[in-house]
């Protein structure tokens, strides 16, 4: 009986043994990496590699990468673990350019993993990989350019209108003209993007119930579903293959998708032809899903083309109107460099002869300090993502980067090295005079990224921003109120820059 139960109990602890080592070495088994390579490191934990904190929401992954970037100065990159996924951060901006600019033939895709059969629209624009992606980039860019800008402004504008009527109701209905700003500019953006990437006239500015502003929040808003499927994905992909995590709200998808589809049947049906991005993708649509020429390297699906307008509305919205709300709490801390908006706005408006278009926005030379400035200190993205597609060897360096392995370029923490930016906290638009300008350090201000996969609606979302901050200044004084949180509190969990209790202000109006 003795022996029985012996054996027994140590059948269990070999076979708990095994199970254990089973674990143990998956849990470590790829921490090896950096020390082979003679990469420096940060030292990882089973399982977990430098993400503990992360995983637990004790820390958000922007001070993670910040704590990183700063414990390696004098580094020119180091290896840290995502869970178990090891990544290269670059810290240094000659590096940095090559990958993202001059060799970027070994880099040309953001190594984002996803699995497309449960997230049908992930395919869009920023996840497409090459050679794909050059073929739908190429059909996507004509609808970017500044003559199809300019034929766009209308329709902001009428966005803008709305706005302004909207901000000087909601002002007269508060208290002490207090406004939360976060939220009605979200508004705006949604609008403006409604019009431009799926055609409609949403006026979610004045519908609290609006279902796009809804669904649109949603894909932002931090969730438990959010965080599971990002650690599922950094233990492992194929973890993620089984479990099938949904990237986005399967309700939000839905509801783009039908809305989309309906735009483009009735757009055809009716013969309509509008300046906007859905004509853009129409066009790609004819030229690389239904024509039966094309190369079956640039042939796209109608999941692509569904994708991509979904991708413009999720890249185009949050992004323009957070910018926008610390644009206007920076401005009501710095009562000057508000003043000084505002005179450049009156002489603009004389030398323009009180024409307000595209080419007066362009013109407003001091309010794009302002704004690059802004983007400076709040990058909606903190970082860029690039993945080697084939074995690169850094020029001047021992560092060889192997095929497959994902790079991290800390954005955020580059804006804030005061070895470039001296006093980072400091908000200031003179480092983006013309004098200063020429000696920024290229490689060090990536808000909208580089090279040839830089952000494709850079000048749309100027034009946006700027037109909403015109009609803002000329026609309000801002100031701090009580409820402003000085400094700023960053919403943790949030997967953008984002203010943790909105942005209050106080809105005087101007008569003139
Ligand atoms: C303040 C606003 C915005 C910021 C800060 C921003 C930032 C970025 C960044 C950092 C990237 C990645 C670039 C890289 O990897 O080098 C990106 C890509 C992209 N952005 Fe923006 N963006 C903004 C607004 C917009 C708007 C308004 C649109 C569309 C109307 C847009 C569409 C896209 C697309 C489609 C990509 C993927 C490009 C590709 O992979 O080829 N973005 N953006």
């Amino acid at each position: 009986m003795f022996l029985f139960c012996s054996g027994w109990w140590l059948y269990i602890t070999v076979t708990c043994s095994i199970i254990c080592i089973v674990i143990y070495n998956f849990c470590t088994s790829t921490f090896s990496k950096w020390e082979k390579l003679n990469v420096p490191y940060v030292r990882p934990i089973p399982l977990f590699g430098n993400y503990f904190k992360v995983a637990l929401g004790f820390e958000h992954q922007l001070d993670l990468y910040k704590r990183i970037y700063n414990e390696f100065t004098g580094h020119k990159y180091a290896g840290l673990f995502q869970m178990r996924t090891p990544y290269l951060m670059i810290r240094d901006p000659e590096i940095i350019n090559r990958i993202i600019i001059r060799d970027f033939s070994y880099f040309p895709n953001h190594g984002v993993y996803t699995d497309l059969s449960v997230n049908p629209l992930s395919s869009s624009l920023f996840n497409t990989e090459t050679p794909q992606w050059n073929a739908a980039r190429h059909k996507l860019s004509p609808a970017f350019t500044s003559g199809k800008l300019k034929l766009m402004y209308e329709q902001i504008k009428e966005c803008g209108d709305e706005l302004m009527k909207n901000i000087s109701k909601s002002v007269l209905e508060h208290t002490n003209n207090e406004m939360e700003v976060v939220d009605v500019l979200g508004k705006f953006s949604t609008d403006v993007i409604g019009t431009c990437a799926f055609g409609l006239q949403l006026n979610a500015i004045n519908d609290d119930n609006s279902e796009f502003r809804k669904y649109g929040k949603s894909l932002f808003t931090p969730s438990l579903r959010v965080l599971l499927r990002e650690l599922s994905l950094m233990i492992s992909p194929a973890l993620l293959k089984v479990i099938k995590i949904k990237e986005f709200p399967a309700e939000a998808c839905e509801f783009f998708h039908s809305v989309f589809h309906e735009t483009i049947t009735y757009r055809e049906k009716n013969n309509i032809v509008r300046n906007d991005f859905v004509q853009a993708l129409m066009q790609t649509r004819r030229d690389l899903v239904l024509n039966e020429n094309v190369h079956p390297n640039d042939k796209l699906t109608e999941t692509h083309i569904l994708a991509n307008a979904f991708g413009i509305f999720f890249a185009g919205s949050d992004t323009v109107s957070t910018v926008l709300s610390f644009c206007l709490y920076e401005l009501a801390l710095a009562k000057n460099i508000q003043d000084k908006c505002r005179e450049e706005i009156k002489s603009q408006i004389s030398k323009h002869n009180g024409v307000i278009d595209y080419t007066f926005l362009t013109d407003l030379n001091y309010l794009d300090m302002v704004l690059k400035e802004t983007l400076r200190k709040y990058p909606p993205g903190y970082t860029l993502s690039r993945q080697a597609a084939q074995t690169y060897h850094v020029p001047y360096d021992s560092l060889v980067i192997e095929k497959g392995q994902n790079i991290i370029i800390p954005l955020h923490s580059l804006h804030y090295d005061p070895q470039y930016y001296p006093n980072p906290e400091v908000f200031d638009p003179e480092r983006f005079s013309p004098e200063e300008k020429s000696k920024l350090v290229k490689g060090t201000y990536l808000p909208f990224g580089d090279g040839p996969r830089i952000c494709i609606g850079i000048r749309f979302a100027e034009m946006e921003m700027k037109l909403a901050l015109f009609e803002i200044l000329s026609k309000f004084e801002l100031e701090p109120c009580g409820k402003t949180d000085i400094p700023l509190k960053f919403n943790k969990k949030a997967i953008m820059v984002m203010p943790e209790n909105g942005i209050w202000l106080k809105f005087k109006e101007i008569f003139s």
